[in-house]
Parts: C-alpha cells; sequence; structure tokens
C-alpha cells in the first residue's frame, strides 16, 4: 500500500542467497521456542503476545490445581499458549491452518519435553466438530489471524468479522466446562475493545452462560500503544470465565 518494493532476504551483514542462518532460537514465557525469521510468519514469532502466554500458563497452572484436566488452542501458530497449558498440567489440543506452523509447533513441543495434539485443521471445523461430538475443555484460546484488515472496504468488513469473532467465541464458550476459562483475542485495530467487549456479551447471550471478565490485556509492555495513534493499540487478549 506504501508503494515499497517486496524484497525477502537479509540486509545486514550481507549474506549470498541461501547462506544466511536464519534459524534461530528464542524464549518465550519461559519456553524455548524456534523460529526461522525468513521463512515463518510476522518477525518469526508473535512477539506480542509473550507476556499472555505467561499469563496462560499461570491460568493453566490454576485450572489444573482446581481439577481441571483439557485445553484446547485454536489458532495455535508455533505453539505459544498451547505450549504454556500443557506447561500448566493441562493435555492440550491445539490447530493451526498452516502446516508449516504446525510442524514448527511439534519441534517446539519437542524441544520442551512437552506432548501436545497438534492438528492442521481448519479452527472453525474443528471448533463445531469438537462441539458436536460432546468435548468439553477447562481452558480454551482463540487468537485468529486480523479477521479485519487494513485496506478492507469499510463497515461491511468490519461487520463481517465482528460476525466471524462472535462464531468462534460462542463455540469456545459452548466448549467451555462451568468454571473454565477462554483466553480470546482479537488484533484487528479497526474492532475497538468496545466492540469487542459488545460482541463478546452477545457471544455470551447465545451460549446461554454467565460469563465473567477476569482481565482486559493487550499486547506485552514491549509493544507500547502511541497516544494520538490508535492503530497502536490493536491487540485484545481478554481472559473471561464461564461462571455457571
Ligand atoms: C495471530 S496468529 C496466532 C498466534 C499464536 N496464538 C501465538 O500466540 O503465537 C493466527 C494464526 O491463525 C492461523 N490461521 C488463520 N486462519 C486459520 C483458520 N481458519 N484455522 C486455523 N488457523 C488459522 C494462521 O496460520 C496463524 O498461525
Amino acid at each position: 500500500m506504501e508503494g515499497l518494493s517486496r524484497r525477502r532476504g537479509v540486509l545486514l551483514p550481507a549474506a549470498p542467497a541461501g547462506e544466511a542462518q536464519t534459524l534461530v532460537r528464542y524464549h518465550d514465557a519461559g519456553a524455548l521456542l524456534e523460529a526461522d525469521l525468513l521463512a515463518d510468519g510476522k518477525t518469526g514469532g508473535f512477539l506480542d503476545q509473550q507476556e499472555n502466554h505467561a499469563l496462560a500458563l499461570g491460568y493453566a497452572q490454576g485450572v489444573a490445581e482446581g481439577g481441571g484436566r483439557t485445553g484446547l488452542d485454536a489458532f495455535t501458530y508455533h505453539g505459544g499458549f498451547a505450549l504454556a497449558l500443557a506447561r500448566g498440567g493441562l493435555e492440550t489440543m491445539a490447530c493451526d491452518e498452516s502446516a508449516a506452523a504446525i510442524g514448527r509447533a511439534r519441534r517446539n513441543a519437542e524441544l520442551n519435553g512437552l506432548a501436545v495434539d497438534f492438528q492442521v485443521r481448519n479452527a472453525f471445523d474443528l471448533l463445531r466438530a469438537l462441539e458436536a461430538s460432546g468435548r468439553r475443555f477447562d481452558m480454551v484460546v482463540i487468537d485468529p489471524p486480523a479477521l479485519a484488515k487494513r485496506g478492507q472496504a469499510g463497515a461491511s468488513a468490519v461487520a463481517a468479522a465482528v460476525r466471524a469473532y462472535k462464531e468462534l467465541n460462542l463455540r469456545g464458550l459452548r466448549l467451555l466446562s462451568p468454571g473454565g476459562v477462554l483466553i480470546t483475542c482479537s488484533c484487528s485495530a479497526r474492532v475497538g475493545g468496545a466492540e469487542f467487549g459488545a460482541m463478546l456479551e452477545a457471544a455470551a447471550h447465545d451460549a446461554g452462560a454467565p460469563v465473567q471478565v477476569l482481565e482486559r490485556r493487550g499486547a506485552g509492555r514491549d509493544h507500547p500503544v502511541l497516544l494520538g495513534v490508535p492503530e497502536t493499540e490493536y491487540l485484545k487478549c481478554w481472559v473471561l470465565r464461564r461462571a455457571l
């Protein structure tokens, strides 16, 4: 959109094509993750979610201490939330539609000595199938890609995105056992906090369940919001509890 040419490569220090070392390891909320800085999504990892992965670990530990057993991470990418749920003691299932991302997530689980049931699946289909099969989870994480993107035409694109968020969250709430915790995110700057909250209220209403808001968070402190630039407050990460 800004007229920049697309290029993918190592600029500094300059390295001949194919020779640059772009596979890196880094720590995320105490887990060791591997990413290819050139080949993988985003900048390699969703670093804006690191503090929320740590938060998920704490909730998973609490849920497990309270007798909860199972967790689900619906858009897992390299497993950031799924590994946190597993480290917290929950038997965890996770999906992503990208086979490359799931390959990396499996490797990351291995690196951390964790067992997670990673599946290459469309999350909408998986949530629907799990609900139909009567499965329930004690903790669910929903962190889809930006469903309302910059550059898409106007209010109708935002309304369509809100409908998709509602479907995901309604299914997420229905899959929760009573007392279960839902961590739900949106990285669409065009869906503001108030709209996100209203969408969740509608989903809770349709799920027929009393739902409490435990925390409203955003990106980590290394992604500060710049006053006057609302786009920098793009990430919502809310923690809800299905009370009954
Ligand atoms: C925002 S990223 C998830 C980041 C991840 N939760 C984390 O904390 O690192 C969204 C992910 O959703 C995946 N994705 C997009 N559409 C999907 C779909 N319909 N079903 C499953 N995964 C999807 C993308 O491949 C991407 O990995």
